[in-house]
């Protein structure tokens, strides 16, 4: 059996999460493979709404298990405050959920070093989620990270204490005032105390050797999906750089960071929304700073699930999606949100950027650059409900029209649609 990736192509918030819960009926495994608690994934059903930061989307169907991979990072205390709240819903997420061994743990010293790192870039801060992301991946590449499965070792606490030694040196090269700065309001002392509490329930969780784990269940014939954070414009390598995230966010992520080869991995599926949003600073070419994109916002319900910061928006950029789904591989095109365009009467699409009068035939290195312009080409909307619309057969001419395009343009087929944040609001061809 092969490995099937679903991930974003955009900056992030897609709705990796609820595709991945609607997915997760096929699949024996679902795998997080990259990122930490700077994710939100959204998952509503049955009138109820969940969010998860480092808990793979699969969690909510008890046949289905759960790996959190060896690329993700953990900050335990969110982690333990994610199972807790799962609990008062009556879901025991310990019951089908693994942990590697190799995963790296988010001390509480790293979303020190992430806020003071921040501010001192003043204008030009990237808009981290301050999880302590940045920092926990350098400790990783800089070979001196704490992983799980250095939990139960005798020299854990000495660890510890020898790399917040080392982080609070470099806080305090900085010269922040970091009085009265607080972790999720706790103050440093106390949100250590509860770190070391969620340590201590974090060893009765199931840890495991993942990459074991997964290539031992795909020989026995279990099917398995690994699951993004993220978006691919927020790779390290290929996004819109230094404005990224610390992980690769890419489908190639998923073999690093679940242990697979890239012989195993099957089918990629790509979600990206009908539109564009972009949570923190960097570039963000089809952005709209006018009524338009607050209607957006508005309809799409667009703040920041991690965060609650509002998401910039705009229209969707078809340049940045192509060059997502080269770099992706991807096989299958899903269409999120596409019920926020309803109110529309005419909708935008970048189909093109152009530098001076010179269209790009290329992603260019630095989006940010000023001589940058989209090339615009309207579309008719829509302009109609979807709350009836039960099949793809019966979507709205235009909204066909809308897909269609971007099929065309791509060379990709949407096979899902998304009409609405639940799971049964899903349409598939
Ligand atoms: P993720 O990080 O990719 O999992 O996405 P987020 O959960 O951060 O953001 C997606 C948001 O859109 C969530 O609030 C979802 O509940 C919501 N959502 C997902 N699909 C749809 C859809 O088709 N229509 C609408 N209106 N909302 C959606
Ligand atoms: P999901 O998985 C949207 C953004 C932050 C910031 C930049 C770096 O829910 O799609 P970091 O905390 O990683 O240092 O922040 O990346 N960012 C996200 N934006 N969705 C996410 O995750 C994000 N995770 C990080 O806003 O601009
Ligand atoms: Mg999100």
């Amino acid at each position: 059996m092969k490995v099937d990736v679903i991930l974003g192509l955009q900056w992030g918030d897609e709705g990796k999460g609820k595709i991945v819960d609607v997915f997760t009926p096929h699949y024996d495994i679902i795998a997080r493979f990259q990122g930490g608690p700077n994710a939100g994934h959204t998952i509503e059903f049955d009138g109820k709404k969940f969010v998860l930061h480092t808990i793979p989307s699969g969690i909510f169907h008890r046949s289905t298990l759960n790996l959190i991979g060896n690329g993700v990072i953990i900050d335990p205390f969110i982690f333990m405050r994610e199972i807790d709240k799962l609990a008062e819903s009556g879901i025991h997420a310990e019951e089908n959920l693994l942990i590697s061994k190799r995963a790296h743990l988010i001390l509480p010293s790293h979303r020190l070093l992430d806020a003071v790192s921040e501010s001192s870039k003043g204008q030009s801060r990237i808009g981290s989620t301050l999880k302590g992301i940045g920092p926990t991946y350098t400790d990783k590449f800089a070979r001196n990270g704490l992983r799980v499965g250095n939990l139960n070792g005798n020299d854990f606490m000495e660890r510890y204490r020898v790399l917040k030694e080392i982080h609070l040196r470099t806080i305090g090269s900085y010269n922040t005032d970091l009085a009265g700065f607080t972790l999720d309001g706790l103050a440093f002392d106390e949100y250590e105390k509860k770190w070391f509490e969620a340590i201590g329930r974090m060893k009765d969780f199931r840890i495991v050797e993942g990459e074991q784990f997964l290539n031992k269940s795909l020989d026995e014939g279990k099917s398995v999906m690994a699951e993004g954070a993220q978006g691919t414009l927020l790779d390290v390598d290929f996004g819109s750089y230094p404005f990224v995230t610390s992980s690769n966010t890419i489908a190639a992520g998923a073999s690093t960071g679940l242990g697979i080869s890239p012989h195993r991995i099957g089918k990629i599926y790509g979600i990206f929304k009908a539109y564009c949003t972009r949570v923190g600073s960097g570039p963000f070419p089809t952005e709209l700073m006018d009524e338009t994109g607050a209607l957006l916002r508005c309809n799409g319900n667009e703040f920041g699930s991690t965060t609650g910061r509002p998401r910039r928006c705009g229209w969707l950029d078809l340049p940045a999606l192509k060059y997502a789904i080269m770099l992706n591989g991807v096989d299958t095109l899903i269409m999120m949100k596409a019920d926020v365009l309803n109110t529309f009467e005419k909708i935008k699409v970048c189909r093109d950027y152009k530098s001076g009068s010179k269209i790009l035939d290329e992603f260019p290195f630095d989006l940010s650059d000023a001589k940058l312009d989209p090339v615009y080409l309207e579309m008719k909307g829509w302009h109609q409900s979807l709350d009836k619309v039960a099949s793809f057969d019966t979507l709205p001419q235009h909204l066909s029209d809308y897909i269609n395009f971007i099929e065309k343009e791509t060379g990709i087929p949407v096979e899902i649609v998304s009409i609405g944040p639940d799971r049964i609001q899903t349409l598939r061809k």
